[in-house]
């Protein structure tokens, strides 16, 4: 056979074989088979040494030619199998952007947290900062510093947790009172302290063995029980409404002297009556009082120059009313249905 044959021979089988070549490695393979030292064509290109000066011409460039066809179907055949690749990767991640997406649940704030956070809101804006306490607190601060000593029947109203003979859940939040005064050891305070709180009650729809209560407490010069009505209309308006009327009852509590209760307005019916206020046409939302003096002497404050106010706020009490929820325990059921309800209204 000429060496032209041989040559167009070798150049078909190559094209033949890459043709169908599968991958880089067997191009490689393919690549030294038909280019390589021991390839045919390396061959007849050694035979050339003892040919014609007009045979080594005419061979040799038609060897290179064949050569360099070889590299460039070599090179094609890989382009296509990169594309290839290319394409089924594209093809396996195609995404279908018409496909109706996962419904992903939103949370949303916890009507106690928006409670909270609103009246933070109202009582920042009078000029307040917010106090933060442990729960579990000592019997010294809970009671004996706010005028509750050991055996005063008053205990009998907050029946505790103790977790030893002095140390109990908190069964208020008025032992910030106290923490607070003792912390600024005779300058003014103005404090509201948000905070879980501790009893020993039966659960039903208006008690629970866990609650929240706001402390407010003011200690300055000149401070009056006008103050103390004037701070806590103010907050009746803003957190419930401007047309509410509010009025101050004598109560009792041991460490505010007077105290008094805070009854605003049944939101339901108005006034008139109806089983919301059992049938009275008001709504008790507080307990308040001015500072005791023997709770401002205890904590180092000189009841002769120092006056102070003090209020008791149930939140969960607050946020009943405010959102006409007539059960405690629906707050910690985490009930989606009621949880709902709240969405948006951030
Ligand atoms: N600590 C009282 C309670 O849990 C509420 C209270 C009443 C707080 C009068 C006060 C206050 O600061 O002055 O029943």
């Amino acid at each position: 056979m000429s060496k032209e044959n041989e040559l167009k021979e070798i150049l078909d089988a190559a094209k033949e074989k890459i043709k169908d070549a599968i991958d880089d490695a067997s191009l490689n393979e393919l690549r030294s088979f038909y280019t390589g030292k021991k390839s045919p064509l390396t061959e007849i290109l050694k035979t050339l040494a003892t040919a014609s000066i007009e045979e080594k011409k005419i061979i040799g460039s038609l060897a290179n030619e064949t050569k360099q066809k070889i590299e460039a179907f070599l090179q094609e055949r890989r382009l296509e199998l990169q594309n290839a690749i290319i394409e089924k990767k594209l093809r396996s991640e195609k995404i279908d952007v018409t496909l109706p997406s996962k419904k992903i649940k939103v949370g949303s704030i916890h009507p106690l947290t928006k409670t909270i956070e609103e009246v933070e809101d109202i009582f920042i804006g009078m000029g307040y900062t917010i106090a933060e306490g442990p729960e579990v607190e000592t019997d010294l601060y809970n009671f004996e510093m706010l005028n509750v000593p050991k055996g005063h029947p008053a205990r009998d109203m907050q029946d505790s947790f103790y977790i030893t003979e002095n140390l109990l859940l908190r069964t208020q939040t008025s032992p910030m009172q106290v923490r607070t005064m003792l912390k600024l050891k005779g300058e003014p305070v103005k404090i509201l302290a948000p905070g879980k709180t501790y009893r020993r009650d039966d659960d039903d729809a208006t008690h629970s063995h866990q609650f929240m209560q706001f402390e407010g407490l003011v200690v300055d010069k000149n401070i009056t029980m006008s103050d103390l009505k004037g701070t806590l209309n103010l907050f009746v308006q803003k957190m419930f409404g401007d047309s509410l009327k509010v009025r101050f009852k004598p109560s009792y509590f041991p460490f505010t002297e007077p105290s008094v209760e805070v009854d605003v307005s049944c939101f339901k019916c108005g006034g008139v009556g109806c089983n919301m206020c059992k049938q009275s046409g008001w709504i008790e939302i507080l307990g308040a009082g001015m500072v005791h003096p023997n709770v401002l002497k205890g904590a180092g404050y000189d009841p002769e120059v120092y006056q102070g106010f003090a209020f008791g706020i149930g939140i969960e009490r607050a946020a009943m009313l405010r959102h006409g929820i007539d059960d405690i325990r629906n707050f910690y059921l985490n009930d989606d249905r009621l949880l709902n309800q709240f969405k948006g209204e951030n």
